[in-house]
């Protein structure tokens, strides 16, 4: 499948579109943002690492029979996924109390929340992604509020089979970000599963081990991410 002309060039990935109209080419570039796109650096071989990491996350789930857009890797940095009608609102699975939140409410990095907290957030850069919930969705016709509900249990149950596939790994699930779309009608799982969108911490050291280490400026952002891979056992 050939890439024929580019749909959308997001802050770290580009879509191309292919002869299929059902059909995209993901493309993970090098770039990585902070600040909603204000700040941006380029690190060698990210592009590569998210898209294997990504395909190897989204075929577990897969596996555990979550739908998702991802068809199959076809370059090391490219994948050909199904075009869905994305639902422009970004569901937040939290585990533990970091980044936003630990802002947002004052409480102290790392506690436990139990049970973990489901946030939505509207996707919109100018705006900084403002937080909503439930009842904006309805109203601003978003996503309707059974396709939300599935988004929910969805998020819900990769949170269960991810923060065990993590836990094997010696890492803590602490939270992450999901993107959904609709294809056909149906609710799928998009976008991309990587370091980028989650955040991940040594279970012994609680070293962090994901994009925290380049927004916090800790420096050891790719060696991170290749040391999350191979614990998980990523073909790089
Ligand atoms: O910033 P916040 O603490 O709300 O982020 C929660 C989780 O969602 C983090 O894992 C973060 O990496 C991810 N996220 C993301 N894209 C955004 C906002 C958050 O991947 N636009």
């Amino acid at each position: 499948m050939k890439k024929i002309n580019e749909l959308y060039r997001g802050k770290a990935k580009t879509v191309h579109t292919t002869e299929d109209p059902n059909l995209l080419i993901l493309e993970f570039r090098n770039d990585t943002s902070a600040l909603d796109g204000e700040r941006i650096e380029q690190f060698d071989r990210k592009g590569m690492i998210n898209n294997k990491f990504n395909h190897f996350i989204m075929t577990k789930l897969s596996e555990a029979g979550i739908k998702t857009q991802l068809v199959s890797m076809i370059s090391d940095t490219e994948s050909l996924v199904k075009k869905l009608d994305m639902v422009p609102v970004e569901c937040v699975i939290r585990n533990r109390a970091a980044g936003s939140l630990v802002r947002r409410l004052g409480v102290e990095e790392g506690i436990a929340l139990s049970p973990p907290l489901f946030d939505l957030f509207l996707k919109n850069d100018a705006l900084h992604d403002p937080m909503v919930n439930e009842s904006y969705c309805e109203t601003f016709g978003w996503v309707n509020q059974e396709n939300l509900a599935q988004m929910k249990t969805i998020s819900y149950k990769v949170n269960e089979i991810l923060s065990e596939l993590f836990k094997q790994a010696g890492l803590i699930l602490v939270d992450f970000k999901l993107e959904f779309g609709l294809f056909d009608g149906e609710v799928v799982l998009g976008d991309e599963f990587s370091p980028d969108g989650c955040r991940l911490w040594d279970v012994e050291t609680l070293e962090k081990m994901d994009k925290d280490r380049f927004r916090q400026h800790l420096g050891g952002v790719i060696e991170a991410y290749e040391a999350v891979a191979k614990r998980l056992g990523v073909e790089l």
